[in-house]
């Protein structure tokens, strides 16, 4: 099984094929996700929601982050792996290079960080070290303090314009993908004509160059109500390798998401 890239995932963008990207957390769920063959994993930080039982992302610390980071790279040769840089661990562009250097020696093959013209320093810092970022826009969940709810993002025309343009200036710093999270379609869909880099919605509409979900969503047993951008896939497909390649081939086929899935603005 081939080893999956940056270079790949931005083969895919060319050829105009989705990819499918799931969250992880511990080695079997990584291996399971080798066997389906998915492109790429997230280390969330949204463990702290789905293995912590936190509300929030916000308690979660960088020695959680590096321990699940080991246990989902031990388990997998194929799928390119990011890992969440956790609440206040990019702060400054010092203290980012330190953690992000703790990600990447765990096992993360690229670091993702939540905001947009604030990391331009931090982005440019990270990538001119060999440091490969994504970039993380839209409902931002470790800012949920500050944005009052969980809620959709970028709805009138000047938060869209502002979002745009930090997806550019975020990608002129050198981030080589960005997750769009929570915002209308049709800002998914012009965000990523607009870019040269790959992105992936969660939230986001069909359009967007990959979809990513936390795997305890497409399983059904998330706490509380799933959000609207989720489904359950193991209802269809009675065996969790059953829900993973059902979803990647959903997303690869764009059945995934349909019109009920999505934000249509
Ligand atoms: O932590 C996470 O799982 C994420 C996804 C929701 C994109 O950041």
């Amino acid at each position: 099984m081939n080893k999956i890239t940056i270079k790949k995932l931005k083969e895919y963008k060319a050829q105009q094929q989705k990819f499918a990207v799931l969250t992880a957390y511990d080695a079997s769920f990584s291996r399971t996700m080798e066997s389906c063959e998915i492109d790429a994993i997230l280390v969330g930080d949204s463990l702290g929601n789905v293995v912590q039982g936190h509300n929030t992302t916000v308690p979660v610390t960088m020695s959680d982050m590096c321990y699940h980071t080991r246990c989902v790279s031990r388990s997998n040769q194929h799928s390119f792996i990011i890992a969440d840089l956790p609440y206040m661990a990019y702060s400054t562009p010092e203290q980012t290079l330190e953690n992000a250097t703790q990600l990447m020696q765990a096992g993360a093959h690229m670091v993702k960080l939540e905001g947009g013209d604030w990391l331009l320093e931090t982005v440019a810092m990270l990538t001119e070290r060999g440091i490969p970022v994504c970039g993380h826009l839209g409902l931002t969940p470790q800012s949920v303090n500050a944005i009052g709810a969980f809620q959709v993002q970028g709805k009138t025309s000047e938060e869209a314009e502002q979002l745009m343009n930090e997806a550019i200036n975020l990608t002129n710093a050198g981030i080589s993908l960005l997750v769009l999270e929570c915002v209308p379609s049709s800002l998914g869909k012009k965000v990523t004509e607009s870019l040269s880099i790959p992105t992936i919605g969660i939230g986001a509409g069909s359009d967007t160059d990959a979809q990513v979900l936390v795997i305890y969503d497409i399983l059904g047993i998330s706490p509380g109500r799933p959000p609207k951008f989720v489904k359950n896939f193991l209802e269809e497909s009675g065996s969790i390798s059953g829900a993973i390649s059902a979803y990647k081939s959903a997303v690869e086929h764009q059945t995934f998401p349909d019109t009920a899935h999505q934000f249509l603005s």
